[in-house]
C-alpha cells in the first residue's frame, strides 16, 4: 500500500465506525487542553519552566489536583509545595510534567471496565501508567523508534482508551478474553483504530496518534510502525507483570530477552542493553500500587 492509500485508509477508518459510538466519544470527559500545550511546548528548541506555569495556570482544578500529588507521600517532601513554580523547583520540571499528563488523563483511565479483564481495584489505570513509564524507558533507550520520553508516556496513558467506550458496545459472556476481531464486530474498528480517531480529536501529536493506532501490529510485518511495536513492547512486559490484572504485581518474573527479540529489532534496541533497560523499569514500576492509592 502506497502512503497515499495508507493515508486514504486513515481517513476512512471512522466511516466504519457505528454512529451511537461517536455519540458515546462526545460524552467522555475531553482531554485538557493543557496535555496538548505542554507537548507543543516541549517540542521546541528554548522554553523556561515559567512557559509551563503559564500554560498550566489557566486551568486552576488541574494546579489543585497536581500540587497535592506533588505533595503526597510520593515525593517524600519534608516541606509543602504550595505553588506550581515551587513543585518545578523542588521536584523538577520532568516529574511535574508527569504528573500533569498523569492527572489530566486519570478522568480517562480511572474507570472500571467490565468486558476486559483488569483488576477491579485500579487495574485500568495501573496498567495505562504502568505502559506509559514502561513506554518512556524504551523510547529514551532507542530513540530511532520516533518516540520521545514524553510522547511515549502519554502514548502508554492512552493506549487502551478506546475500550472504555467498546466496552459498553460489547456483548455480555463472551467465551474468552476480549480480542480486537470483537471489538470490531461490536463497534467496527478496534480499540487501537478507534483510539487513534479520539487522539486526533483532541489534537494530540501524530507521533502519539501513529504509536497508539499500531500497539498490536506483530513485529516484522513491516516498516514505518516502529513507535506502535514499542508501545506493544511496553505492554509485553507489563502483561508478563500481570500490571493491572492481578494484585500484587510480580516484577521478580523472569523477562527472557528471546521472547522481545523481533520487535527489539525493529525498534533498534540492542539486546545486549535488555538487562540494563528491564531494571531500569522495574525501579520505574516498583511501587506502582502505592502510587494508585496515593491518588497519583
Ligand atoms: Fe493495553
Ligand atoms: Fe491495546
Amino acid at each position: 500500500m502506497n502512503d497515499k492509500e495508507q493515508g486514504q485508509q486513515g481517513q476512512d477508518d471512522w466511516r466504519r465506525v457505528r454512529f451511537d459510538v461517536l455519540e458515546q466519544i462526545d460524552k467522555l470527559p475531553s482531554l485538557s487542553s493543557v496535555v496538548h500545550e505542554f507537548l507543543v511546548l516541549s517540542r521546541q528548541e528554548y522554553f523556561t519552566a515559567a512557559d509551563f506555569e503559564k500554560i498550566i495556570s489557566k486551568d486552576q482544578a488541574l494546579v489543585a489536583r497536581v500540587l497535592k500529588v506533588a505533595n503526597s507521600a510520593l515525593y517524600g517532601r519534608s516541606r509543602t509545595v504550595p505553588s506550581v513554580a515551587e513543585a518545578v523547583v523542588l521536584i523538577g520540571l520532568d516529574n511535574l510534567k508527569r504528573i500533569v499528563y498523569a492527572v489530566s488523563t486519570e478522568g480517562l483511565t480511572k474507570r472500571d471496565l467490565a468486558h476486559y479483564r483488569f483488576h477491579p481495584d485500579g487495574g485500568f489505570w495501573l496498567h495505562s501508567m504502568a505502559v506509559g513509564l514502561t513506554a518512556k524507558v524504551y523510547a529514551e533507550a532507542a530513540p530511532e523508534a520516533g518516540l520521545r520520553g514524553e510522547e511515549a508516556f502519554v502514548a502508554g496513558l492512552l493506549h487502551d482508551v478506546a475500550k472504555l467506550i467498546i466496552d459498553d458496545f460489547l456483548p455480555d459472556g463472551g467465551p474468552g478474553p476480549v480480542d480486537l476481531q470483537d471489538e470490531s464486530a461490536a463497534v467496527g474498528l478496534n480499540h487501537a483504530e478507534l483510539a487513534e480517531y479520539m487522539l486526533k480529536q483532541w489534537n494530540l501529536p501524530p507521533a502519539i496518534t501513529d504509536a497508539v493506532r499500531h500497539h498490536h501490529d506483530q513485529p516484522g510485518a513491516g516498516a514505518g510502525n516502529e513507535s506502535g511495536i514499542l508501545l506493544g513492547l511496553a505492554e509485553g512486559l507489563c502483561d508478563l507483570w500481570r500490571v493491572g490484572r492481578e494484585h500484587p504485581v510480580d516484577l521478580s518474573i523472569e523477562a527472557p530477552v528471546d521472547a522481545f527479540l523481533p520487535a527489539l529489532e525493529q525498534v533498534g534496541l540492542d539486546p545486549s542493553r535488555w538487562e540494563a533497560v528491564v531494571w531500569d523499569i522495574r525501579q520505574q514500576l516498583a511501587g506502582i500500587e502505592d502510587l494508585y492509592h496515593q491518588g497519583a
